[in-house]
């Protein structure tokens, strides 16, 4: 970027507080980063902006219809990270089933002086009911693992059916209560909206089985986390992983935190060295294209090219 542009970098979550970046902004032609929340008051700062590019999937912080109206392209980085997203999450999966995360502190802090307790026993995976909401282009490379690597029954719920995804790998299409219901593991890969936020909340946790494994790998404010606390607690359900929060990063005395049969990771699911790199790249050549006024290839808000 800085053989065409000029370049100008701020560090996650300073900018806001940085006078240099109100300043950059008013003459701004574009920006690519990670998470950047956009505001009405932001781009209110950013009479000369053409394009953000988000070095991500998820586009949440991003209000594609102001910006259509405003005529700002808007980008993310699809698809490189399906595979890399995929691996993390059913990571999560085993290690919450077999309690991985757990046993690992239970070795490394000297506990291990005897034969394991049964206490301490996990739950399988393979040949279990494995349910999908929201089955993208990362949902389905989730159900590839279960189904071919596990023997995994795939049950799934998505705004529209997927027939190539249940041909493939026999996954069932069912209504979001039978999901709850039935699976084993219920895998949340919804992107989110007004219509998702806290959509897991104390009512389908009490649908869940209670050897029930939640896994969150779309975004925090899908869940409630009081419910998810209280469900985890309670023996609502059996256990939980998650990739998201709310609030991120989590606060240091996060009462999530006290769960010792929740998995949590800090939101790393597509950063691997690998796709990071190749998201970076996806991200600099959308806003690359869209700052020579082309079409950029992962242009989320193609309206703005329809109305010309
Ligand atoms: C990660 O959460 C992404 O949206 O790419």
């Amino acid at each position: 970027m800085e053989k065409e542009f000029e370049v100008v970098y701020f560090e996650n979550n300073e900018y806001l507080d940085d006078p240099r970046f109100v300043q950059t902004l008013q003459k701004t032609a574009g920006v690519i980063g990670l998470g950047l929340n956009v505001t009405k008051e932001l781009l209110d700062l950013a009479p000369t902006l053409k394009i953000i590019s988000n070095v991500s999937v998820g586009y949440d912080n991003l209000p594609l219809e102001e910006l259509s109206k405003r005529g700002i392209m808007a980008t993310n980085t699809p698809d490189v990270l399906n595979d890399t997203t995929a691996d993390a999450i059913f990571g999560i999966l085993i290690a919450a089933a077999r309690r991985m995360t757990e046993l690992d502190h239970y070795v490394k802090s000297g506990a291990w002086t005897e034969l394991l307790p049964p206490e301490l026993f996990g739950l399988d995976v393979h040949h279990k009911k494995l349910g999908i909401i929201g089955m993208g282009r990362i949902g389905q490379a989730i159900a590839k693992r279960g189904h071919f690597g596990f023997d995994m029954e795939i049950l799934y719920h998505n705004r529209s059916r997927r027939p190539d995804v249940e041909e493939l790998l026999n996954a069932h299409y069912v209504s979001m209560d039978e999901l709850l219901a039935e699976s084993d593991f219920v895998c949340l890969m919804v992107p989110a909206s007004l219509e998702t936020k806290n959509l897991i909340s104390y009512g389908e946790f009490s649908k869940m089985k209670r050897t029930a494994i939640f896994i969150n790998g779309s975004r925090g404010q899908n869940v409630d986390e009081e419910a998810l606390y209280d469900a985890l607690q309670n023996g609502t359900i059996w256990a939980a992983g998650t990739d998201v929060f709310k609030e991120e990063p989590l606060p240091a005395h996060h009462k999530l935190l006290t769960c010792k049969n929740l998995v949590t990771l800090p939101h790393i699911g597509s950063s691997t060295a690998e796709t990071e790199h190749k998201m970076s790249v996806v991200a600099a050549k959308n806003l690359q294209t869209g700052l020579k006024g082309q079409q950029p290839p992962n242009l989320l808000n193609p309206n703005i090219f329809l109305n010309q």
